[in-house]
């Protein structure tokens, strides 16, 4: 790697580069921030063509996660761990082991969960050989399938943004598109067809699509995300995969807010400043999507499904605030989503200032 992590000038704290050679383990872990405690996010498994393309996601993954706690109001910095190569061939207990004593070796400074490519019973593995992990079964004493509050958070979040722009939380009769109905996209439609929404789904995979139609027989589909953004929709909510909203979606979206699970949902900078010219109300991504981290987290407390759900219910709050910081200082709502981040990220690390005794 020519420019190195310090070349690329990324404000992390650390980085470390961990490899077993007899299970074939290259993983890379990045601490962007313990400002406001021991980091944590999850380790995304996957067959990164370089090593460079590897690091580039780990260091931006991970602050989004120092973000993401932050405004979350959780006692955790943000980190994100990779391991490099194919989930289906090299993946095996042995490897996730070895992976687990390199996050033992950090002493608790950082703290792993699910992403994509690893699951729950890969924790539960992993936890064999270090206790800073967080998403293992139930049975394990774990949070489980994160994907449960992740899409309550969404839910709460869609819950705020309509009280923002039409004065009144209440989905009833609001016909609202889903892409992707996945773990957490059908978990939502649950939700919004208990709430008395009209909802649209779109998916690529049939069997996503069959399941809905089973458990919601009322829901209709489309046969693509781009059918979907077209469609006559008071809220598009994407759920698949990251890249939802960029220059050409956003010429032809008919929803008025965009509320959805998905992460990095903005293709590139300033398609934020597109919605709010055109008057669409965008909730930031890694507010609304933070229950699951939420739901993980409880799980250093001992788990407690109760009390972490009061919590994902916050996200509706903090949406609330966001928007209206947003209004108050004339910026697209994901700008203030970061201000207040960067804001409790500032201010915090300074009370150990104070003498405890
Ligand atoms: N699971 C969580 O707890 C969690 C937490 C935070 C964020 N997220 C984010 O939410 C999103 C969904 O996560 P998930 O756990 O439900 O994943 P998932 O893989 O279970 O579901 C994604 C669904 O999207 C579908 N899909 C893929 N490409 C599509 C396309 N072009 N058009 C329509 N559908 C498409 C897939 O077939 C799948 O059914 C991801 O971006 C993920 O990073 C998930």
């Amino acid at each position: 790697m020519t420019e190195g992590v310090f070349g690329r000038d990324s404000g992390h704290e650390q980085v470390v580069f961990c490899h077993d050679a007899h299970t074939g383990l290259r993983a890379i872990i990045a601490v962007y921030s313990t400002a406001l405690g021991p980091s944590l996010g999850g380790t995304r498994f996957h067959p990164y063509a370089t090593e460079s393309d590897a690091l580039d996601d780990v260091l931006a993954l991970s602050k989004g996660m120092a973000y993401k706690n932050a405004l979350a109001g959780l006692d955790l910095g943000g980190g994100k761990a990779v391991i490099i190569g194919d989930p289906k061939t090299l993946k095996s207990e042995a490897l996730l082991r070895a992976y687990g004593r390199f996050v033992q070796s950090l002493g608790g400074r950082y703290i792993t969960a699910c992403d994509v490519g690893t699951y729950v019973a890969d924790m539960d593995v992993i936890a064999r050989e270090t206790r800073f992990v967080t998403g293992r079964s139930r049975d394990e004493g774990g949070a489980g399938d994160s994907s449960v509050l992740t899409a309550f958070g969404v839910f709460q979040g869609m819950r705020a943004s309509a009280e923002h722009l039409w004065g009144s939380p209440e989905l009833r009769g609001r016909r609202v598109g889903v892409a992707g109905v996945g773990k957490v996209g059908h978990i939502l439609v649950g939700h919004l067809v208990e709430a008395g929404a009209e909802v649209v789904v779109t998916d690529v995979a049939e069997e996503a699509i069959d399941r809905v139609r089973r458990a919601h027989p009322g829901v209709e589909t489309v046969p693509d995300a781009d059918a979907l953004v077209r469609a006559d929709l008071d809220i598009y909510a994407p759920c698949a995969l990251g890249g939802a909203l960029d220059d050409a979606t956003v010429d032809v979206l008919r929803a008025r807010i965009v509320c959805g699970a998905a992460n990095n949902q903005l293709a590139h900078a300033g398609v934020e400043k597109q919605l709010d010219e055109k008057g669409i109300l965008f909730a930031p991504d890694y507010l609304v999507n933070s229950g699951g981290v939420i739901q993980v987290s409880d799980e250093l407390h001992g788990f407690d499904f109760e009390r972490a759900k009061r919590k994902a219910g916050t996200i509706y709050d903090t949406a609330k605030a966001v928007f209206a910081l947003a209004a108050d200082e004339g910026v697209p709502p994901v700008t203030a989503a970061d201000r207040l981040a960067e804001r409790r990220m500032a201010e915090l690390p300074r009370l150990r200032s104070i003498h405890t005794g």
